[in-house]
């Protein structure tokens, strides 16, 4: 091929050059966590990185923050900041921190006055906490001369950088190419207020850009809002991204979805296999791999003792490490399992926090149970990891699960998933069939007791056939959600959104 040829092929075809991103969230691992939405915000931030792309991910500096294991810089032209709240002014500096295990600069708003004490959400005053810090983000490009791509912004926190940028900021033509991207991680929060709250989060004067019917009931909701106004909305796995536009899950953004229904796209979440491998995590008493499962029996062994269960030969344990809220299929439990405990014999290991209720329940099943019940109440990211790699059956019966992490952890473990076949656990578990020998793990549909009893009968069955049960843990060790993949089909689309102006 002569030199000109292959110099106008390349100007046709321009080699894919870096994207400006910014990503603003209230939650980035390990700085700040509630949930998997930290995770997989830490995950896209390192991998647009990696990959070479101009990033700034901007996040509150909560008072809860270990602030000593971080190096926080001043930036000059993030000094001295400040913010019209209602009739006041809130005044916030914009900091630049290193935290040991992120590879790339994070920058944190810093305001005592608002993001004090040791909760993240919730209190009289969250709508202005929010509101500022997606203002703060756009403002923070303004000062730095920082024109993005893309604006990647994660559940309702954030939500409203899309109707900031087309009403308070939409004089401002360094936003001019920009794109909007929202990222649905869990629909059950949309961040609804009284609209008593217009005037101080600054969008008294721009009401047309607000659902009209929201308003005429007096209430704005942030997570609609971006869903209105956001160029692309993605959500965390495929199967989420189509039932979100049902009532059943949609959560009364249904009909809002559906307008925008072409650019509505799920892309998987990925999982960090540095920190969740079975034959390097540095958090459990022994490592293994799918040859040589010798560990993963230790691990059990070591387990149940550290939380008070009887170790027998044969008896299956059955993992949760859940937040204990309405999403995760607790109430099945509740119904289900006191019976079925009484009938089969297993044992069960719990993780989590959350309703009151449901947290007396699982205190109850320990004396109802004494040695094959042990529940743990909080969060402890290290009991997690020996859950883990100690149980043989990992349980997620959740009424709907816009992704959801550890079931992909448990498929990496050889610890073999239970899940309602919704969201993200119905693309990323199959059910397992002694005739062919595929799947990975067990899979049910129905929403109620029955369901639940028969994916644990199920389950129970599998584990007792020696053989399916070898094949089904090695299924399930083999399967690969790593990032690189997801995280190249975020960029595909940011792309393309750039190119078509729209999704
Ligand atoms: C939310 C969802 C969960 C998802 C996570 C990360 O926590 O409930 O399903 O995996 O966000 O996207």
């Amino acid at each position: 091929m002569a030199p000109e040829q292959i110099q106008t092929r390349e100007h046709d075809v321009p080699k894919a050059s870096p994207l400006k991103i910014f990503i603003a969230a209230s939650e980035l691992t390990p700085l700040a966590k509630s949930g998997g939405l930290a995770d997989v915000t830490a995950a896209l931030a390192s991998y647009f990185d990696r990959n070479g792309h101009d990033l700034r991910v901007l996040l509150p500096l909560y008072g809860s923050m270990d602030t000593s294991v971080l190096s926080i810089e001043i930036v000059p032209e993030l000094e001295g900041m400040e913010m019209p709240v209602g009739g006041q002014t809130v005044a916030y500096d914009i900091v630049r921190a290193r935290a040991a295990d992120v590879g790339h600069d994070v920058f944190l708003l810093r305001c005592p006055d608002l993001f004090h004490g040791e909760m993240m959400y919730g209190g009289y005053d969250e709508h202005v906490r929010f509101a500022l810090l997606s203002r703060a983000a756009i403002e923070m490009c303004q000062r730095l001369r920082f024109a993005p791509d893309i604006f990647h912004v994660h559940d309702w926190h954030t939500a409203m950088v899309p109707v900031y940028l087309k009403s308070v900021y939409s004089w401002d033509s360094l936003f001019k190419q920009t794109k909007t991207v929202l990222t649905i991680h869990n629909i059950g929060y949309q961040g609804v207020f009284g609209n008593h709250v217009l005037p101080d989060i600054g969008l008294e004067g721009s009401t047309e850009l607000l659902d009209a019917e929201d308003l005429y009931y007096g209430r704005v909701n942030f997570m609609k809002s971006g869903v209105i106004h956001a160029d692309l909305l993605t959500t965390v796995s495929p199967t989420y991204a189509r039932e979100i536009f049902e009532p059943e899950y949609g959560m009364g953004l249904e009909r809002r979805l559906r307008e925008r229904h072409g650019s509505v796209i799920g892309i998987l979440n990925g999982v960090d296999y540095e920190e969740w491998s079975p034959e390097s995590d540095t958090l459990i008493p022994n490592t293994y791999t799918s040859e040589d499962l010798a560990g993963k029996e230790k691990n059990k062994q070591s387990l149940m003792a550290e939380v008070g269960l009887d170790y027998r030969i044969d008896r299956p344990l059955v993992g949760m490490v859940t937040r204990l809220t309405y999403q995760k299929g607790i109430e099945l439990v509740q119904q289900a399992l006191p019976d079925l405990m009484r009938k089969k014999d297993f044992s069960l290991v719990a993780l989590g926090s959350g309703e009151h209720d449901y947290e007396q329940f699982f205190e109850w099943l320990i004396r109802e149970f004494p040695g094959r019940a042990a529940f743990h109440r909080g969060f402890n990211n290290a009991l997690a990891h020996r859950i883990e790699a100690g149980s043989d059956l990992f349980l997620m019966p959740s009424r709907y699960e816009p992704c959801g992490l550890n079931q992909m952890y448990s498929l990496r473990y050889g610890t073999v998933p239970v899940v309602r076949a919704t969201g993200g656990l119905a693309d990323s578990v199959r059910h397992f069939d002694p005739k062919t020998g595929q799947g990975t793990g067990v899979v049910f549909h129905d929403y109620d007791a029955n369901g639940l009893l028969w994916a644990m009968n199920t389950a129970l069955k599998l584990y007792g056939n020696k053989h399916a049960w070898k094949q089904v843990v090695h299924n399930a060790m083999q399967q690969n959600y790593s990032w690189d993949e997801q995280g190249a089909i975020y960029l595909n689309h940011f792309r393309k959104l750039l190119a078509n102006g729209t999704a």
